[in-house]
């Protein structure tokens, strides 16, 4: 019976384990479970998002009490279109984080950043290419577009001497948003190292309508994979969203993936950076307390849990600050939804908003708690404690049982 490590995943002459870590943003899939899956051999992800707030936490930089510093005078304007991110402080925000995660990896296997193209901080363009450049220049390993169909984001970088040696791959969810993103790619001869497949039961946001449920990720796999094929081109396939046994991944590593990327099974781990209680809740949950909700004013459907303090919420926006999810014309679903519920309620102190949440806030506070569909089984991953809690993981047990395990086996920890 074969495991995990029996396959390989090859970029040119270097080989890793075929897992990947998938970044989780604001700070979930931290640096140092980045640096764990390098160690180990495999790849790991830190991400990008709201990347002035991590280096405030990670290093004690003032980026955004600064910004708000600059626009507190907006701060009861519903007109955000004014506040707007310093290109200087967000190129050194990056990097801080991806330079330091860099001079700290040790081992065999990458680390990659997740670079979603729906955070689109009131100048879409020109805020991604500096995030994207600025992440080449401080030595990260390889970047992973999500989060939108990045049809101009290689253009942005086409002139950093690193962009055909970094590894540059893009999830996606369909064959249609893939045929869209080579088709540009093509026109500056240079194709994605690796296309990563997420599939509807992923944690964060869905590549999918609210009719999820009706689309399985082995059969968009299968035909990603039959299309490369028909047109000869070699890159490595990389299925994401539910695979949460070592005998998950090697189904898929047989059928022709090059490796997998995981998430949820991390997200009870100590290196990982939602909280320990908040741990707790990822662990207790049941089926029935996971929802797919249209709460993000990204527009994309969420996972996560129906007890999250976020849905509901309706705290003032906090764009000063914040401000990650404005368009390019300074508006946020968010803040829309807000204003409405105030001019409905004049006079109510604490307005509830059922429809859109505060992403940015609650991101940050960790109280919007997103999660892959399987989250359910996280129990069954671990021991229960005699104070009635579940024991938190390590990131190389989890890893080691992805890569060693067989016949739907999860190993429990010492
Ligand atoms: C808590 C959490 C946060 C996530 N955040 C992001 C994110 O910021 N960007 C992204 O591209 N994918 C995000 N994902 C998706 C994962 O990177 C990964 O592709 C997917 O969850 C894999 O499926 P699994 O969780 O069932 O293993 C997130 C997943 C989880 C569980």
């Amino acid at each position: 019976m074969k495991h995990v490590d029996d396959f390989r995943l090859k970029f040119g002459k270097k080989e890793l384990v075929p897992i990947i870590i998938g970044g989780m943003g604001v700070d979930i899939s931290t640096a140092e479970l980045a640096l764990e899956a390098a160690r180990l051999g495999g790849i790991g992800h830190i991400s990008d998002a709201m990347v002035p707030t991590v280096s405030d936490r990670r290093f004690k930089t003032h980026f955004v009490r600064d910004k708000l510093k600059l626009y507190k005078y907006n701060v009861a304007n519903a007109d955000k279109s004014a506040v707007q991110f310093d290109l200087g402080r967000l190129a050194e925000a990056t990097r801080n984080h991806v330079g330091r995660t860099m001079e700290e990896k040790k081992g065999d296997g990458m680390i990659f950043v997740n670079c979603m193209e729906k955070l689109t901080m009131n100048a879409p363009r020109e805020t991604l290419r500096v995030r994207l450049m600025s992440a080449l220049d401080a030595g990260i390993d390889g970047i992973t577009l999500s989060a939108g169909l990045h049809l101009g984001s290689f253009e942005l970088i086409k002139d950093h001497p690193r962009f055909r040696d970094a590894k540059l791959g893009i999830i996606v969810s369909s064959l249609r948003a893939l045929q869209l993103f080579l088709r540009k790619s093509a026109r500056l001869n240079r194709l994605p190292d690796y296309v990563v497949v997420e599939g509807p039961l992923a944690g964060g946001h869905l590549g999918f309508g609210m009719d999820w449920i009706k689309y399985d990720l082995g059969m968009i796999v299968a035909e990603i994979h039959q299309y490369l094929q028909n047109e000869k081109l070699d890159i490595p396939l990389i299925p994401a969203g539910g695979i949460f046994t070592g005998s998950d991944a090697v189904s898929f590593l047989q059928n022709g993936a090059a490796a997998v990327q995981v998430a949820t099974r991390f997200t009870v781990v100590k290196e990982c950076g939602l909280p320990p209680q908040i741990q707790q809740e990822y662990f207790k949950a049941s089926e029935d307390e996971i929802e797919v909700n249209t709460i993000s004013p990204t527009g994309y459907p969420m996972r996560m849990l129906k007890s999250s303090p976020a849905i509901g919420s309706g705290i003032r926006p906090n764009c000063e600050a914040l401000g990650y999810l404005l368009d390019g014309s300074g508006n946020c679903a968010y803040v829309t939804a807000y204003n409405r519920e105030v001019s409905a309620h004049p006079n109510v102190k604490k307005i509830s908003v059922m429809d859109k949440t505060c992403l940015c806030t609650h991101m940050r506070n960790f109280d919007c708690w997103t999660c892959g569909h399987y989250t359910y089984r996280l129990k069954d991953t671990t021991r229960r404690l005699t104070d009635g809690s579940y024991q938190i993981l390590s990131a190389e047990h989890v890893f080691h049982d992805y890569q060693f395990s067989v016949d739907q086996k999860i190993a429990l920890p010492a």
